[in-house]
């Protein structure tokens, strides 16, 4: 039997709460289509800073490379520093394991509070340069004479290979959409319109337009429609993602994946982050938890696994079963006990082929 090595970090906050429920629905679709799930769980996060003064050991980066897959909830802590907490983790890991692509797809949903049309599209966010480059300084702190630089690095290979995994992403009959500023950055921009052209030159039958990404927040909300997939640098995918999980109606309910088509691993996390003003009451929303989990299983080529457990996800919705966060009284563990009673009858039996390690 196959069996996948997972590693867990549930983070801080309402990862916490979400990840654990994340992983119910995994050992349950895995019993459904036999393969096994060992899960290494990990203890990262601030608490773990707290006791260690490190988020993370110093070779977590080669502990998550080496499982199958990871499953991550999220980070950020009001007694840690936001710098240290994302630093510390997540951001360095997609750097350091080189998981250039982030894939962010948003679709309409059966929520109370979506826009209440039909949108599907994938948002491909540049993941390990661009804005979110640890380079620069804060000189003369204190003194009125204080400054902040804070460098953005945008090289033409890395532009080339997101747009390339954002072009190879387009179903067919698609719209790929570069987003762009380049009329207020013309250097960093402008190189990424230039990269864009020419990867598109080599697309020749994909529908392509460049847009600025203030055009894409505007259009994003009237007619998300009509967008089929997104490429964006590190800041611009991370804002217009959480736009698109506004569309869908909560921040809960956006699931992505942190990977490298080439080589390696994948990181698997919902796009919110710790919610620390509903952490620890049990009814943050699990959907974008339990469908990373979708989108882990689809990566690791069980494909028809993952399908079962997006299905489960969308027939819970659609039942009008729902988290506080859009107007229902389901909690966490009543929201994901429903999910899992919609997956196939098998998923419900633990055959026993899971087995769980805890480390720290
Ligand atoms: P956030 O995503 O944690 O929360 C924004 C809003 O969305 C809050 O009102 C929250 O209650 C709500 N929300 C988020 N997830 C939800 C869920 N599953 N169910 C229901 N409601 C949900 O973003 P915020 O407030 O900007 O950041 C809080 C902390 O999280 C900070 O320390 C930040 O640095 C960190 N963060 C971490 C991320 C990561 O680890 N990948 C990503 C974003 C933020
Ligand atoms: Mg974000």
């Amino acid at each position: 039997m196959t069996s996948y090595h997972i590693c867990s970090i549930p983070g801080d906050g309402v990862g916490q709460e979400v990840v654990p429920q994340a992983l119910r629905v995994l050992d349950a679709v895995a019993a459904a289509n036999v393969f096994g799930v060992s899960i290494e769980e990990q203890s990262w996060g601030s608490a773990y800073y707290a006791a260690t003064g490190r988020m993370m050991p110093e070779d977590g980066h080669e502990i998550v490379a080496r499982a199958d897959a990871t499953i991550f909830g999220a980070v950020g802590s009001p007694d840690v520093p936001d710098t240290i907490s994302a630093w510390g983790l997540i951001l360095s890991t997609r750097q350091k394991l080189d998981l250039y692509l982030n894939l962010r797809p948003i679709r309409s949903l059966p929520s109370p509070l979506g826009k209440g049309t039909d949108f599907d599209f994938l948002i491909v966010r540049e993941n390990t340069e661009g804005e979110y480059m640890d380079v620069g300084g804060r000189p003369f702190k204190g003194r009125s004479s204080e400054m902040a630089v804070q460098t953005v690095i945008f090289t033409a290979a890395g532009i080339e290979r997101a747009i390339e995994g954002a072009f190879g992403r387009v179903p067919a009959g698609g719209l790929l959409t570069s987003v762009t500023k380049s009329n207020a950055l013309p250097r960093t921009m402008g190189l990424w319109d230039d990269v864009a052209q020419a990867v598109a030159d080599r697309h020749p039958y994909v529908r392509w337009e460049s847009m600025h990404v203030d055009a894409v927040a505007f259009q994003m909300v009237r007619d998300p429609g009509r967008f089929d997939v997104l490429v964006a640098s590190n800041l611009f995918g991370d804002i217009l993602s959480d736009l698109g999980a506004g569309l869908q109606g909560s921040l809960g309910f956006a699931a992505s994946g942190n990977v490298n088509p080439e080589h390696g691993t994948g990181v698997f996390e919902p796009i919110h982050g710790s919610a620390p003003d509903i952490a620890g009451q049990g009814t943050a929303n699990p959907c974008g938890a339990i469908n990373s989990v979708a989108m882990l299983l689809d990566f690791l080529g069980e494909e028809r696994a993952a399908t079962e457990v997006t299905e489960a996800v969308d027939r819970t919705l659609a039942d009008g079963v729902a988290t506080p966060d859009v107007g229902g009284a389901a909690s966490t563990v009543e929201f994901t006990d429903e999910v899992l009673s919609r997956l196939s009858p098998a998923g419900a039996i633990d055959d026993g082929s899971q087995i769980r390690e805890e480390t720290s």
